[in-house]
């Protein structure tokens, strides 16, 4: 196939709009994969994204189209956390399908889209789906993409990815026909752009790359542009899906190659692949950034669980996300753990859910929190990713701290319009602050901009928007830099002493409020108690909350017949057993299920 019949692409879309079930419609129809497979989205491969019907990790497909077209899909994940994963996607495709759903219209993530893939200047195809939806409203929709996004009603095509419609007549041909195919030079030097990267348990680290001048055959030498290191070729082959080798890529083709990389660390996205010793002929690519996790996490192993064994498990499962950081951390409470870092609060809560899907009760799994910035007088910075590192008021003072800053989000939220006026509210109880706010000209649905704190929005922010906009809100966000911040260190303490693994950083203005919350909650889990215990909630040296619960001996052995010995001797071992889950602090034990239920709630 000739170089001119190559396309490369992707879908990107508000998430749930059906990016998946298209991929599949067109795997399908360029045959390779079966009918059987029908809506199963095999590029969704992690189990997670199958359980949460989201796409996390993007994958690549090539087709052969009509016996010959080479058609390269990028797929791209859905959700905000992963803005970054669809932002290489687009950089590295010539042209994207722009997909809008015909019963819910133009979306908050739809112009976060739109306005990437203009800033890469790749071709876009507007397509609106599931048209065979009773409920889809394909006019208002159709005029939406017209007025908001300035597309062409000509340009607009509707299909549905799950019967099929118009996809093979209308939007397989306008894919050959808009997106221009690949440039590059087939005989200059090998230049080769990395997509994504993924570890598998039998090849080591996969790259995905795209060959943008010459060519890579297995057996050659490759140097990375960005960290200089050296590799040798072992495999080389297409997705199709799955790995399927060719032994050789050329120049506009998308494929994988295996370079016996032992860390996935070593694969950064964007970077530039030469032939070792053509390094110096070809002209480095612009690397893209790579992502910076903003939500951390303590996590614990339970009593009784070998920390060694555990670590290995967690670094298993972070082998195939590059994001993920881990740090050892230790704690008075909870022992020996680790903080790990995530790109944002979904990511975060996926990665909880795969950990205590795989884990269960293994773990103890702490609050999310966000790094604070630190600013000395003397004009260093310092970043505390862990609350519990968090300075209080006396060191404050003694180390010369000039200003603390916490991360900014800016937000794009679309609602129906009748809900404008709660949502502002919502955003200024969450310490937003309104910069725009637009209706769309189809006039019933509004676009509002915002500043809102990164922790307010790892606070379920969303789960709150979406309640009471009843699911209709839909919400992207971008990073938007530091600023200034009134925040204090919350802690909990249990006769005196500090819980350090449940402190938190929050603004001074809702100190009272969660302090009271703590104190109460944590009582109720550390009901039955051998001695007095004295909960209590503390910032900058003063007690807030404070809570008594009254020593209480438990006496298994009241309401048995004291001729029962053998019962008896039972019952007395089960307590010892019991006695020997828990962790002391102070003189007090904690058993974990207090830590466990209090986290959850
Ligand atoms: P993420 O990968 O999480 O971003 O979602 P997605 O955009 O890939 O959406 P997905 O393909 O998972 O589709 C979301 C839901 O819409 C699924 O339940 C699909 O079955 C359904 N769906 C997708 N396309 C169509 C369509 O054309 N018609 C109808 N009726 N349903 C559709």
């Amino acid at each position: 196939i000739p170089i001119e019949n190559y396309r490369i692409f992707s879908i990107v879309a508000h998430i749930d709009h059906g990016k998946s079930t298209l991929s599949d419609r067109l795997l399908e129809i360029t045959g390779v994969i079966t009918k059987e497979a029908k809506n199963e989205q095999v590029l969704d491969k992690l189990e997670v994204e199958r359980s949460r019907g989201i796409t996390i990790k993007a994958q690549n497909c090539s087709m052969l189209y009509k016996d010959k077209f080479l058609l390269q899909l990028i797929d791209t994940p859905g959700h905000v956390d992963f803005r970054d994963e669809v932002r290489r996607a687009v950089f590295a495709v010539d042209g994207a399908i722009l997909l809008v759903d015909a019963s819910k219209g133009v979306q908050a993530q739809t112009v976060a889209n739109f306005k990437m893939a203009k800033e890469s200047t790749v071709t876009l195809i507007p397509a609106i789906n599931k048209i065979d939806l009773p409920n889809s409203e394909v006019d208002r929709v159709e005029k939406q993409i017209i007025q908001e996004l300035g597309f062409e009603k000509n340009e607009i095509i509707k299909i549905s990815s799950k019967t099929g419609l118009n996809i093979q007549e209308q939007l397989l041909p306008a894919i050959i026909e808009s997106i221009p195919s690949p440039s590059g030079n087939t005989n200059g030097p090998f230049r080769g752009l990395l997509i994504d990267s993924w570890y598998d348990s039998y090849q080591g680290v996969i790259l995905l790359i795209r060959v943008l001048d010459g060519f890579i055959k297995e057996g050659d030498k490759i140097v990375s542009g960005q960290t200089r290191k050296k590799y040798e070729v072992k495999k080389v082959g297409i997705m199709y899906p799955n790995e399927t080798p060719t032994g050789t890529l050329t120049t506009g083709q998308v494929g994988y190659i295996i370079p016996g990389m032992k860390n996935v660390k070593d694969a950064l996205l964007g970077d530039t692949l030469f032939h070792l010793g053509q390094e110096s002929k070809a002209k480095l690519l612009p690397g893209f950034k790579e992502t910076k996790p903003m939500v951390f996490v303590g996590a614990f192993p339970a009593d009784g669980i070998d920390h060694k064994i555990i670590e290995d498990d967690i670094n298993r499962l972070i082998l195939n996300d590059r994001s993920v950081e881990l740090h050892r951390e230790t704690s008075n409470a909870l022992g020996q753990g680790w903080r790990l870092g995530f790109l944002g609060s979904l990511h975060a809560t996926v990665f909880k859910e795969r950990l205590e899907k795989e884990y269960g009760s293994r773990l103890i799994i702490c609050q999310p929190s966000v790094p604070y910035l630190i600013k000395y007088i003397d004009d260093k910075d310092q970043l505390i990713k862990n609350p519990s590192e968090f300075p209080n008021s006396t060191s404050r003072r003694t180390t010369r701290i000039k200003t603390i800053q916490e991360p900014y989000v800016e937000v794009l939220t679309s609602i129906p319009t009748e809900y404008v006026g709660c949502v502002i509210q919502l955003i200024e109880n969450n310490r937003g602050e309104q910069k725009e706010l637009n209706y769309l000209n189809t006039e019933d649905q509004a676009i509002i901009k915002y500043y809102l704190p990164l922790a307010e929005l790892v606070d379920d922010f969303f789960g709150k928007l979406k309640s009471l906009t009843r699911g209709y809100a839909t919400l992207d966000y971008d990073d938007a830099g530091y600023k200034d911040a009134d925040v204090v260190k919350l802690e909990l303490l249990v006769n005196g002493k500090s819980l350090d693994a449940l402190s938190k950083v929050v603004h001074r203005s809702q100190v009272q409020k969660v302090g009271k919350e703590w104190v109460k909650n944590f009582r109720e889990y550390l009901r039955s108690q051998l001695y007095e215990v004295v909960i209590q909630a503390k910032y900058d040296g003063k007690v807030i909350a404070r809570e008594t619960i009254k020593a209480r001996k438990k006496d298994v052995l009241a309401k048995l017949h004291a001729s029962d010995v053998s019962r008896r001797k039972k019952l007395l071992a089960k307590q010892k057993e019991g006695k020997k889950q828990l962790k002391s602090i102070g003189n007090i034990q904690i058993p974990q299920d207090a830590y466990q239920a209090f986290l959850r709630k």
